[in-house]
């Protein structure tokens, strides 16, 4: 179904550097001076960050997991955006690598979203990390039988999403995918939940901010989200047959202490980011 938002409606702008943007202003109580003394003894890139992501809906999970915003390339392969990093003077007179932030529907999106649970020190959220953006399919495990086990995520293998099943919770609610991202030839990956639903095409078009924000992260009603719970860490999946016995076939459950997800609830949080190891 094509969409009225989704073209670029050419909202967006780069903002360089993270540390010291004005996307941190009005964020919980830590303002500049605060982030910099931070991000300095640890690491680099941590401190207070707003992102969107799936709202959690039950259990012990304190937040929404995070959305990674998606395009599809000229050939319909589905990629995640990355904003990339700048060299910036350190306090000792060195120089430090911090992300830059891209502004989308008015929210800056960085790799300090993801930066919790250990992902802050996967080689993919690296500056020197050497491979592409595309996301690409993980078999195996909990995966979806449908999925391949490898692969680039390309849109013809999602063309039956608007009816698909996998005996779990309602039909037609979406088509779901294990994948990773920035996940090449190295130890440590960066798990994805693709879902490919009409239900967030609906949203995209809909009114207000958090439709302005889908309509500018998702593309052709996919959607990306790091699948890191943000309880402890598991792995959560989008019609799990372990949530029907919690009620939470039609969302995204975690099953090691039952928290659930709604992937069509999108909402705006802040959490305190955790610093990337030092260059
Ligand atoms: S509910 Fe505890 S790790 Fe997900």
């Amino acid at each position: 179904m094509p969409s009225e938002k989704y073209p670029d409606s050419g909202r967006r702008r780069f903002v360089k550097g993270v540390v010291g943007s004005a996307g941190l202003a009005g964020v919980g109580t830590a303002g500049t001076a605060a982030v910099n003394s931070l991000v300095s003894s640890t690491g680099v890139g941590g401190g207070a960050v707003t992102y969107y992501g799936i709202e959690n809906t039950d259990g012990p999970a304190p937040r929404a997991m995070p959305q990674i915003p998606v395009e599809l390339d000229d050939d319909g392969y589905l990629k995640g955006k990355w904003t990339g990093f700048e060299e910036v003077e350190a306090k000792d007179g060195g120089t430090k690598r911090i992300a830059n932030a891209e502004e989308i529907a008015g929210v800056d999106y960085s790799p300090r979203w993801f930066q919790y649970c250990g992902i802050q020190g996967v080689a993919g959220l690296q500056p020197d990390y050497d491979g592409d953006n595309y996301f690409r399919y993980a078999g195996g495990g909990r995966a979806y039988d449908w999925q391949p086990s490898d692969g680039r995520v390309n849109v013809e293998d999602f063309a039956d999403y608007e009816t698909w099943t996998n005996g779990v919770g309602k039909d037609g609610l979406g088509k779901g995918a294990f994948t990773t991202w920035r996940s090449q030839n190295v130890d440590t990956t960066i798990p994805v939940q693709i879902i490919r639903s009409t239900r967030i095409e609906a949203a995209a078009n809909g009114d207000g901010e958090a439709a302005d924000w889908l309509a500018e992260s998702t593309a052709e009603g996919f959607m990306a989200v790091l699948n890191k719970c943000t309880h402890y860490c598991c792995t959560p999946k989008f019609k799990s047959p372990q949530g029907v016995k919690f009620d939470a076939e039609n969302g995204v459950y975690c099953p090691c202490h039952q928290s659930s997800y709604d992937p069509f609830s999108i909402v705006k949080r802040s959490y305190t980011a955790l610093p990337r190891p030092g260059d």
